[in-house]
């Protein structure tokens, strides 16, 4: 399918470049590019002296930024994870801002050759990256049912996840499991539907946690939160859009533990006030979509915009603990 065809809305589209943008003249950062809807926004924030860096490690959206000509803006085909690096590469040490859109694009999820979503046929990849890393289908293949109960129930919340995982067990030993809806169907069969929610597919949450294990969103994401934090100048705005509780709390906990570091210590420690380590972000905001906005978009009912601005304090080398 050409992903050219396939379009992503942006959520929080005027919120987050508005949160964002501190200084028109600044470097900034856009770890998931995906069709560049926020990168375009932002660029129109910024002077002629404004830069915009983004990261995507999805191929197909590298090859869509090739449509945005402006001598401001550049993409780099890597894991936001690895942005302090990637930065250090080209000559920046230091940002204005950073912004985090994560999760899957429209495009991915529409595209059956993916295979991220049971609503379609294809192959069973679920890999953002598909020039890395092992696909859904080799996991399922190889994990034994324990390993695949933990990710069910840990990155899906998944109630029934070892009856799930054996019957993945069971059924792979006659026929190898390679299509997304051979997964489904499978699924489908052994578990109960969902009592609070009877329209919800059974296989949802075991694709959301087959995903997120195969691309390491989470450990991605607090990789990239601590690098944030190192990065950005003495004001500059860290602005992470999430969609689903598990990535939401990572998040909040990350700017919790940096607005008060001193919490992380023990109270029965005699340190004087000024020993207390200093806040390294200010207060986060929390930002939803309007409910305009999630009627246009249903996409964007589960989103959740959370911001904070970092303080002069020196990041420290244990970094921030989530
Ligand atoms: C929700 S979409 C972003 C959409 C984008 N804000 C827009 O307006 O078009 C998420 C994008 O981030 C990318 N992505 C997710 N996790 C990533 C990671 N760890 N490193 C780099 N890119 C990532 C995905 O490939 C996808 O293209």
């Amino acid at each position: 399918m050409q992903a050219e065809v396939l379009v992503h809305r942006p959520v929080l589209a005027e919120e987050s470049p508005r949160l964002l943008v501190t200084d028109p003249n600044g470097v900034y950062v856009d770890g998931t590019f995906g069709r560049g809807g926020h990168s375009r926004l932002i660029l129109e924030k910024l002077s002629p002296q404004g830069r915009l860096i983004a990261f995507d490690r999805d191929e197909e959206a590298v090859k869509a930024a090739a449509q945005i000509q402006d001598p401001r803006f550049q993409i780099i085909h890597a894991p936001f994870a690895s942005m302090k690096e990637e930065l250090a590469k080209i000559g920046i040490d230091k940002v204005t801002g950073i912004f985090l859109d994560i999760g899957v694009s429209s495009p991915q999820i529409d595209d059956p050759e993916r295979g991220f979503s049971f609503r379609f046929d294809g192959p069973l990849d679920m890999r953002m990256d598909t020039s890395a890393g092992e696909t859904a289908a080799e996991w399922i293949a190889r994990a034994d049912a324990a390993e695949m109960a933990k990710v069910f129930k840990d990155l899906g919340e998944e109630r029934f996840a070892m009856k799930a995982a054996k019957a993945i067990e069971k059924v792979r030993t006659k026929e190898p499991i390679l299509r997304t809806k051979q997964l489904a169907d499978l699924i489908a069969a052994t578990l109960p539907r969902n009592k609070k929610d009877s329209a919800q597919h059974p296989a949802t949450r075991i694709f959301q946690a087959i995903r997120i294990h195969v691309n390491q969103e989470l450990e991605q994401l607090k990789r990239a939160l601590e690098s944030a934090g190192s990065l950005l100048l003495p004001g500059g705005v860290l602005a992470v859009i999430s969609f689903h509780s598990l990535e939401d709390r990572i998040v909040k906990k990350f700017f919790e533990a940096a607005a008060n570091p001193a919490s992380c210590i023990d109270p029965r420690l005699p340190l004087l006030p000024s020993q207390l380590p200093q806040p390294l972000f200010n207060r986060a905001v929390r930002i939803l979509p309007s409910e305009k906005e999630c009627e246009e978009n249903p996409r964007a009912r589960s989103s959740v915009l959370r911001g904070a601005s970092r303080t002069d304090a020196p990041w420290p080398e244990q970094g921030v603990q989530v």
